[in-house]
This record gives structure tokens, sequence and C-alpha cells, in this order.
């Protein structure tokens, strides 16, 4: 990774000196970034190309060559590609498209480039990509003739043509890059190369990423959670993997599309995901430009109540809080400002403020103990000298210890103002809700960061035997599926708390089984060929005698195998009735990242109301409490409106012994348990169900 972002030899093969080629913009591009290594243009045409000699070939140069940037058609790249093996370049950047962006013949190409990258141990940026930028080593190796300014955020993108609207912000936000790079098709080098690179870059101080598709989802998610402690990393990712769960027949995969994935993974490795490109410039422009705020204490100043509002609303979106001020700061703010202005927060400095009025109240306000960030809010009233306030808080912002941003709303006369201050590399944003929104960004980061502590995935003990035992049995009858008593053997094995049941032939059996395991009773068909029984029918709840008992168990017969004829049925299942809130757990295998673990509130409605949490396990304390935590009728579980608190404790411990399952058995590629029945607290939580669903074999 050195050779490609420090190298001091580079060769361009395909270097032309026909200007509307891609190989002479490279080169010049180089060239005219003053690039103080050694540059050789390969051609075997030119003798000369913008004032270096050229050579015919990689082997034809004299000295070393660490990097070598190709530009040639695509059928020539393999051959180029065997030519720096041979002259020992370290690294390799393919501008050329035509891969696996192609189709299939291009995929094979690809493969080629990426088998010979193997041979000689050279590493490969591309192909179809745009090239990389160093700034600080005045390195331009892209066909872009935009050359951004030195700064401290790295920018990696699978896009080349966001590559191209990001750095063409950069020049009207006045924000610098430290590295730049265009990751294309990603043969070898992809993201989480890049940051285990980019975490130890000194230059770096923030990572923003546009993705569509990771190839190695884990290696992402371990680097990016590295990463993220010591920097932060930006992501806008777009586009879907082809997941399995698409093919999935539980309703867990139906709810884990593979975006929802993503959203687990970033949140696991405290990622900050955007979903817009202006989202992640605003985003870039704080994190790089503002030290972090200490606290969620928010102080708003502004010359319109109205823009003071919007920004007091924002806040509880963005997870900020309106600081509230302490009496001296009340009192020094009453002693400046006009009898009419309001001095609590968000401080209103009135339509008719001067920049010496916005002066003292921002000065004041961040004396505050209780203020870690301030927003300077400014509508362009007649009054008001907007180059005068945009100068004031150029002069301090981003030199004292709290971050500061400014919201200057309006349209050609507040652009002075915010022209101005992004001169002096201090954010400024056209809204009140994007300003709030970055600040928040910050806050929710250093949060992320402070609470993920304990990084030790909880390892439950299970009884593998067992369960490699019962799958192999499944195994020998060819079957994928399993029956619910098998799938609660697995559980069992596990530690997972089942209900007492007895499976049941006849009505008499089923009676008697009842009378042992006590009133009321649920009775539940049990057949491997029925996946969801209370849709056919086979799930009765609340049987409180004997003889009910007898006469649903030939109800139930009748109606299952009217509904489901030729179905496999094992006999009716009677099982102690638990009581508690239904929730719903379940596991999907994702390719890209793993047994993704599903947590949501259960019951009929659970696919309408989709209100569940993702993780990918292996999972720490920290990502099944924020998994809880995070669904929209987290208070149902912990007692809303005075009904009492369930056993949450367990339930986390239930999701553990769910996600060992499933990495100890990577061939179980589905299982899901709903309902679960979470008890009242030290009640405990009980599997309920249970469908459990191996890999095909092939
Ligand atoms: N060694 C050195 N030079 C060679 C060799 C060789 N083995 N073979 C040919 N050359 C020379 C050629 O003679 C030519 O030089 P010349 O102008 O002096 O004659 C030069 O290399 C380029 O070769 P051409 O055949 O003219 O190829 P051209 O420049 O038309 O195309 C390119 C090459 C640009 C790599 C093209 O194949 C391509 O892939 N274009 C798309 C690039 C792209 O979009 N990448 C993705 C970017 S990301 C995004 O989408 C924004």
């Amino acid at each position: 990774m050195k050779a490609l972002f420090e190298p001091e030899f580079i060769a361009v093969v395909g270097a032309s000196n026909d200007e509307r080629k891609i190989g002479h913009i490279v080169f010049s591009n180089l060239i005219r970034s003053n690039f103080k290594g050694t540059v050789y243009p390969i051609n075997p045409k030119a003798s000369e190309i913008l004032g270096c000699k050229a050579y015919p070939s990689l082997t034809a140069v004299p000295g070393k060559v660490e990097l070598v940037v190709i530009c040639v058609p695509n059928t020539l790249v393999p051959s180029v590609m065997e030519e720096s093996g041979i002259k020992g370049a370290e690294a390799v950047i393919v501008i050329t498209a035509g891969f696996k962006e192609l189709g299939k013949e291009g995929a094979l190409l690809e493969r080629k480039v990426g088998d010979i990258a193997k041979k000689y141990g050279m590493r490969v940026l591309g192909p179809n990509c745009m090239g990389i930028m160093n700034t600080h080593q005045r390195m331009n190796i892209t066909f872009t003739n935009i050359h951004p300014m030195t700064g401290s955020i790295a920018i990696a993108s699978q896009s080349g043509a966001v590559c191209s609207s990001m750095l063409d912000w950069s020049t009207k936000s006045k924000v610098g890059f430290s590295k730049f790079i265009s990751v294309g098709n990603k043969v070898d080098i992809d993201e989480a190369d890049l940051l285990s690179y980019l975490k130890d870059d000194p230059d770096t101080n923030v990572i923003g990423m546009y993705i569509e598709g990771a190839n190695r989802g884990k290696e992402l998610m371990s680097e990016a959670f590295r990463t993220s402690q010591v920097k932060p990393i930006i992501v806008l990712k777009s586009g879907r993997t082809s997941s399995g769960s698409k093919a999935a027949s539980s309703h867990t995969g139906a709810l884990s599309g593979s975006d929802k994935i993503y959203d687990a993974a970033f949140h696991q490795a405290n990622v900050i995901r955007v979903n817009t490109i202006d989202e992640l410039f605003d985003l870039l422009q704080v994190f790089a430009n503002m030290p972090m705020p200490k606290g969620d204490g928010l102080a708003i100043v502004t010359n319109a109540g109205g823009h003071g509002v919007m920004a007091a609303d924002a806040c509880s979106d963005y997870g900020l809080r309106l600081a509230s001020f302490e009496k001296s700061t009340i009192d020094k703010l009453k002693g400046y400002l006009p009898a009419a202005a309001n001095l609590y927060n968000p401080v209103d400095v009135l339509g008719d403020a001067t920049a010496a009025r916005y002066e003292f109240a921002i000065k004041t306000v961040m004396e505050d103990p209780n203020v870690s960030c301030v927003a300077v809010l400014l509508a362009p009233l007649d009054t008001v000298d907007i180059k005068a306030v945009a100068e004031h808080v150029a002069s301090f912002a981003g030199k004292v210890s709290m971050p500061v941003v400014g919201a200057f709303v309006g349209g050609t006369k507040t652009n002075v103002g915010i022209e101005l201050m992004h001169e002096a590399n201090v954010p400024c944003y056209d809204s009140p809700d994007k300003a709030i929104r970055a600040l928040g960004a910050m806050v929710h980061y250093k949060k992320m960061r402070e609470e993920s502590g304990d990084t030790a995935p909880v390892v439950v003990e299970g009884d593998k035997q067992r369960v490699k035992d019962l799958i192999a049995s499944v195994r020998r009858t060819g079957r994928t599926s399993l029956s619910e008593s098998e799938g609660k053997e697995i559980l069992r094995a596990y530690g997972v708390a089942i209900p007492a049941e007895i499976t049941a032939a006849t009505p008499e059996e089923a009676a008697r089984a009842a009378a042992r395991i006590g009133f009321p009773v649920v009775m539940k068909i049990d057949s491997p060929d029925i996946a969801h029984k209370s849709d056919v029918g086979g799930v009765m709840v609340g049987i409180g005698s004997e003889s009910a008992v007898r006469q649903s168990f030939e109800l139930m017969m009748s109606k299952v195998r009217s509904r489901v004829p030729g179905a496999t049925i094992n006999g009716i299942t009677i099982c102690q009735m638990v009581k508690g809130k239904e929730v719903l757990m379940g596991m999907t295998r994702d390719e890209q990242f793993g047994p993704v673990i599903t947590f949501g509130l259960g019951g009929v409605f659970v696919e309408i109301m989709k209100d569940v949490a993702q993780r990918i396990a292996p999972l720490t304390r920290h990502d099944v409490d924020t998994m809880v935590r995070s669904i929209r009728s987290y208070a149902i579980l912990t007692g809303a409106r005075g009904g009492r608190a369930a056993d949450i404790e367990s339930l986390k411990d239930t999701i553990f012994r769910i996600a060992q399952i499933a990495l100890d058995f990577p061939e179980i590629s589905e299982l899901e348990v709903n309902p679960v029945m979470v008890g009242d607290e030290g009640k405990g939580t009980y599997a309920v169900d249970a469908l459990v669903v191996l890999r095909r074999e092939n």
C-alpha cells in the first residue's frame, strides 16, 4: 500500500502525446501536480512525452519502478501486468475499463489480472477506476484536471462519477483532501484494505466513502471498527447485494433486506451512515474542521426566532440537547442585549442585531459549562452585516475547544457569508437542519465510540454433539426443513428455555398429556411440512380441560388435513401455556457478512410493523443492548403505561444462545423463533416455536 500511496518511481504505461488520450491526461496531471519523485512515460511509439524521456516498455526502464499505472486497452492489460511483475513493481493502478462490468468475458480478463498480481505479489487498484491522489505528496494520478487542496479528508469511492462530483464540490467548498481513491472493480484492493492503511495515515483525520457493495463484508466491518476508534468514517452506501435473504422462507428472511444488513454492519463498526451526497459533504466538513464536542449541550445564537425554533426542533432528531444556561450566563446576556432579546436558548439577538451583538452572545454562551457546541444562525435581514458576522465567526471557530458552525439561511445575500466561512474552513450551511445534523453526527460518533467499550463477543457453551447428531439424522432423511420438535431440540441443546410439551398421536394421549402439564394448554400441529402452522389452523391456545383437548384434537387434525393434503403429520403437540410479551428472534445467513441476527416485536402483525433490528454475529453485549433498545416498541418491554417490565436480561441471554447456534453450525441457513415469550422480570424467556432450515447440500 505504501508503494501505491507514497511511491518514488512511477511508470505510466500508455502515456501519450495525444492530448485527448487518457494516458496523456494521467501523465500530464502527474507532472502538473509537481510530484517530486521520478516518472517514466511508457509508449513504444514516442521518444519523449511532456519533456520526459519515454521508454518503449517497462523492462526498458533503467531504474526501479514501484508503481505502474496502466492506460492501455483492456486486452493489453494482462501482458503489461506480467511485465510489471517482471520489473519488480509493488503496486499497479489499472485505469482501463472493460472488465467484469462488461459481463462474463470481462470477468475472465479481470480474474487474469488478479492472478498475475498474486503471482508477483503486487497490489492492484482497479481496474475500471479513475486512479488516486495523495495531495501531501503532490501526486495526482487520475484523469481529472481538478487538483484539490491539501487537507485532512480521505475519500474512497466505488464510482468514478461520484469521485468527480466530490472533487468539484471540494473546490467550491474550499475543502482539502489528503487521499483520493477511486476503487473501481476491486479485483484486489478494496475498502477494507484502504481503511487499514488510512487508519494509520497521519495526514487523514476523517474518511468519506461511497460504497455500492462490499466484497468482503466481515473484513470491512473489522477494519472499519478498528479505524473508527481512531478517526470517523462516514459512508454513503447505495445499491444492493444479492443476499440470500430473498430466497428465505421465514418471516425473518423477509424482514432482513440486504440493505438492513449494511445498517447493522455499519452500526456495529461505529461507522456513520449517510443517505445522500449532500449529507456526506456536510458531515465531512464538520469532522474535518471542528474539534469533537465534549457533551451534547448545544447553544443557538440567532437573529431570527423562526430559524431558532427550527434548529431547536432538529435537536431531538439528531441527538442534541438544548443546553440550559447557568444564571451567570443569563445575567451577562441581560446586561448587554436589548430588553426584547431572548436570553434563554436559542438566544435571539433580534432582527436588528449587529455583528458586535452576535459576537457578545456567542462568546458568552461558549463560556457556559453546559455548552459543548454552538450553531450561529443568520437570516439576511437588511440590518445585519452578514460579512462582519461571518468574519467574526471565522476568526475563532476551529481554534476553540468546541465545534462552532453556521447556518446562514437564504440565497444570494447569505452566500457571501457562507463563502467567507468556507475560506476559513468553518462549516456553514444553508439551513438550520443541516447545521444541527452535522453537530448531531459528531455527538453520535463520540457516543458510539465511548459506548462500544467491551469488544469481546459473548460465547455460550452448547451441546454441539447433540446438534451435530440431530442434523445428521435429518440429512439422512433427505430433508432440509426441521420439524418444530427437532428445531426445539437444537435450542434446548444450547440452553434456550422451552415450555414443557408432549406430542400426542391420539385425542386420548393428548388429554393425558395436558393433565400432566397443567391447564390451560396450547395445541400445535407437529409436521415437518408446515412452516406457518397458524395459517392452516394448526395452533389453538388456552385449552382449559381434558374434554376440550380431545375435541380440539379432532378439529385441528381435520382442518390441517384438508388444508395441506399429503403433509406428514407426527401428531399434535400439547404445550405448557407460557405468559409474557411476544417477540421474535431469528437468523439468516448473508453471503458477505455471515449470520445476521434479527430481533423484534412478535405477533401476527410482525411483517406489517417491521419493528425489528439486526446485528451480525458474533455479538458483544453492546451489540445486543443496542439491538434490543433500538426497536420502536422497546417501551412495551420495559413496562409502558403501567404494564410490568419484561425479563429483558433473559431475553438478551436467549439472543446470545441463538447467535451461538448460528456460529457453531454454518449448515443452518435459517432459524426463526416466533414467538418467543418474554415473561415478567425474573420469569424467564421461552421459545414457543422453532423453525430451522438447513443449507442444501450440493
Ligand atoms: N505499452 C505502452 N503503450 C502502449 C502499449 C503498450 N503495450 N500499447 C499501446 N500503447 C500506447 C498506444 O500506442 C497509445 O499511445 P499513442 O497515442 O501514442 O498511440 C496509448 O498507449 C493508448 O493506447 P490506445 O490504443 O490509443 O488506447 P486509448 O487511449 O484509446 O484507450 C484506455 C485506452 C483509455 C485505457 C481505454 O481502453 C479505456 O479503458 N477507457 C475507459 C477508461 C475509464 O473510463 N476508466 C474508468 C474510470 S472511472 C469512471 O467511470 C469515471
